[in-house]
C-alpha cells in the first residue's frame, strides 16, 4: 500500500475530530457523532482510493454514512484501475460520551488495510486481551486472567503487583475486576474508550500494560490494527448477545463463532492507522481552538515500516471573501 496514505488518512481524521470537538461537553453525544461522521466522510472523497467500509456505523438501513459496504474515495468516481482497492474501518467519534462529557481519550479512528485484510466484525461485543511488544506471544485467552497477569509480569521481570490493567467499568466485568484485584494488579476502570485503552498498552509512559475484558467488536479490529503497527499482541473472541446475532455473524463469515482470534487474524497484511484526539487524554491532546482555527494532535502508524508519527498541526479557517 502507498506509504503516503498514512499522510492522507491523518487529515481525515483530523476532519472529523475538529467537527466533534466544537461539541465537546455539551451533552450530546449523537449530535458529536454525526458531526465527526459528516466530516469525516466528506473528507474521504479527497483521497485517491477505492475503498469500502467494512467497519463503520452500522447496517445500511441505520446509517447514512459510512454504513458497512458503503464505497468511499475519489478514486471509485474517476474509475481510474490504479486507484488501491482498500477495506476502511472508521469510528469516527470514539468514545461519544466521552466527547458528550469532555472526559479523556475520545478519538476519530480510521484503520485501512488492502481489500479482504480486517476481519468483518459483526456489531456485537468481544471479549480482548491486548499486551505491548514486551509481552508479545505470552497472552492466551483460553487460561485465566490471572494465568495471564503472571505470564505478563515474567515477561516484564516484574511483580504482579506492579502492574496495571486497564478495564471497561461494566458490571459485565465484576468478576473479571475481582479477580485481577486478587491476583494482586492495579486497575484503571475507564467509563468508555477501549481503543486508546489498547494502545495505552504499547505507550511507554502510558503505565497500563494490558488491557482486559469485553467492549466492541468493531473497536476490536481497530485496536488490532493499532497494535499491529507497533509490534503489540492481542487475542480476542465474540461475544454473541444473542442468536440472531450469531447468525448475523454468520452471514458475514464467522463460520466459527467461538473462535479465538489471533493479532494477526483480526488485521492482516499491511496496515494503516490514524488517530486524532478529540478530548485531552492520556493518549493524545484533543482538539483546542483558538480565533480563526484550531490545534490537533494526530498518530499515524504503518504496519510495513513500524513507524509511529505524532503530528501536531495548526489549522487556519480559510480567511472569508470581503
Ligand atoms: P461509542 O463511541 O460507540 O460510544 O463506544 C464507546 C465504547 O466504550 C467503546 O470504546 C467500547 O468498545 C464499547 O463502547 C463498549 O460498549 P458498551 O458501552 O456497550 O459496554
Amino acid at each position: 500500500m502507498d506509504r503516503n496514505l498514512a499522510l492522507e488518512i491523518v487529515r481525515v481524521t483530523e476532519a472529523a475530530a475538529i467537527a466533534a470537538g466544537r461539541d465537546m461537553g455539551r451533552g450530546e453525544r449523537d449530535h458529536a457523532d454525526h458531526l465527526a461522521v459528516e466530516a469525516m466522510r466528506h473528507r474521504f472523497d479527497t483521497i485517491d482510493i477505492r475503498g469500502t467500509v467494512v467497519i463503520g456505523e452500522g447496517e445500511r438501513d441505520e446509517a447514512p454514512m459510512l454504513y458497512i459496504g458503503e464505497k468511499v474515495g475519489g478514486g471509485w468516481a474517476t474509475g481510474d484501475d490504479r486507484s488501491p482497492k482498500v477495506d476502511i474501518a472508521v469510528d469516527p467519534l470514539e468514545g461519544t460520551n466521552l466527547c458528550a462529557t469532555g472526559a479523556p481519550d475520545a478519538l476519530a479512528v480510521i484503520a485501512m488495510a488492502m481489500e479482504g485484510e480486517f476481519l468483518n466484525a459483526p456489531d456485537t461485543y468481544m471479549e480482548k486481551i491486548a499486551v505491548g511488544p514486551d509481552c508479545r506471544g505470552v497472552i492466551d485467552l483460553r487460561e485465566s486472567w490471572t494465568w495471564n497477569l503472571e505470564r505478563i509480569a515474567k515477561a516484564k521481570s516484574q511483580d504482579v503487583r506492579d502492574l496495571t490493567a486497564i478495564i471497561l467499568e461494566r458490571d459485565r466485568h465484576a468478576e473479571l475486576i475481582a479477580e485481577v484485584r486478587q491476583a494482586g494488579a492495579r486497575i484503571r476502570l475507564i467509563g468508555d474508550g477501549d481503543v486508546a485503552g489498547a494502545i495505552m498498552t504499547v505507550k511507554d509512559d502510558s503505565g497500563i500494560d494490558v488491557l482486559m475484558g469485553t467492549g466492541g467488536a468493531p473497536e476490536g479490529v481497530i485496536s488490532a490494527a493499532a497494535l499491529r503497527c507497533v509490534g503489540g499482541d492481542m487475542q480476542a473472541r465474540l461475544r454473541w448477545r444473542s442468536d440472531a446475532e450469531r447468525e448475523r455473524g454468520r452471514q458475514m463469515g464467522v463460520v466459527d463463532g467461538d473462535r479465538i482470534y489471533q493479532l494477526d487474524e483480526l488485521a492482516m497484511g499491511d496496515v494503516l492507522f490514524a488517530a486524532t484526539g478529540v478530548t485531552k487524554g492520556y493518549f493524545l491532546d484533543g482538539v483546542t481552538y483558538f480565533g480563526g482555527g484550531c490545534r490537533t494532535q494526530s498518530m499515524v502508524m504503518r504496519s510495513e515500516s513500524g513507524t509511529v508519527r505524532v503530528i501536531n498541526s495548526t489549522h487556519r479557517a480559510k480567511p472569508s471573501k470581503a
